[in-house]
């Protein structure tokens, strides 16, 4: 069956869903009950649980460090998809690695070795992934795509949680899929930043495999319901499937 890898239809236009995982970003959750917090998102069905760490310097913000997510890793079993907003992300591999992060996720922005930084957290046994701020082109991941295990397009400039989704990353996520597809690439693509019920369709149907949202799941009382509401999303066939350049 040939699926079209922009708008995920068949030649005769029914629609393939494909799989949809959410990984709550903890960054929202309150932090006095963080344990129950994880459990409840496990309970409630998330895939990943993204924790956002930033270091002040990279982004203006403070969050997140390895003991924290070492705490994090004893209270559940998902995996933890650490995203690294951070300026000297070699620094901190080995600590991140050690605290039990499954995937560890670096800026290309903040990485000039890019490769070098993709290999270490592999040595680790870590999946890595790379991600780029909005304003960042795609190009940038051309030649690594094919030693990463997930690609995150960021919706926000990273920094705070509660930002709108900046529309045009709807296209580039959009281009990301057909650049995963055509390389031949596994790597999931994420995105990340603003997604929420309302846009959790359209951010599938340009091709993500893995939603992150914050606020959109703490500021609901259900976190059951708002995952479920946003993986319904990707079975939409209303939603008009974005085109680029590549398809067919
Ligand atoms: C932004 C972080 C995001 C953020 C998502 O810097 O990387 O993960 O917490 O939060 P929402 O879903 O509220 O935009
Ligand atoms: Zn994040």
């Amino acid at each position: 069956l040939e699926v079209c890898v922009v708008c995920g239809r068949d030649r005769v236009g029914v629609v393939i869903a494909r799989p949809v995982r959410m990984s709550p970003s903890v960054l929202s959750a309150d932090f006095d009950r963080l344990a129950e917090e994880e459990a409840a998102l496990e309970q409630a069905g998330s895939d990943f649980l993204h924790i956002d760490v930033m270091d002040g310097h990279f982004v203006p913000h403070l969050t997140i460090s390895p003991p924290i997510v070492a705490a994090l890793r004893k209270v559940t079993k998902l995996p933890l998809d650490v995203h690294l907003m951070i300026t000297n992300a070699d620094a901190f591999i080995a600590e991140f690695a050690e605290a039990g992060a499954d995937y560890l996720t670096v800026h290309v922005e903040a990485c000039p070795h890019l490769h070098r930084t993709v290999q270490s957290i592999k040595e680790r046994g870590v999946k890595a992934g790379v991600t780029l701020n909005p304003a960042t082109s795609l190009n940038t991941i051309e030649e690594i795509l094919p030693d990463v295990d997930l690609v995150l397009i960021m919706s926000v400039n990273p920094g705070f949680g509660g930002q709108t989704f900046i529309a045009s990353c709807l296209q580039k996520t959009a281009s990301a899929r057909a650049m995963i597809d055509r390389t031949g690439s596994r790597a999931l693509l994420e995105v990340d930043g603003g997604v929420k019920i309302d846009n959790a369709a359209q951010v599938l149907a340009a091709g993500a495999d893995v939603l992150v949202a914050g606020s959109a799941i703490f500021s609901t009382r259900d976190y059951a319901a708002t995952i479920a509401a946003m993986r319904a999303a990707g079975q939409s066939s209303s939603t008009t499937p974005l085109r680029v350049s590549a398809h067919r």
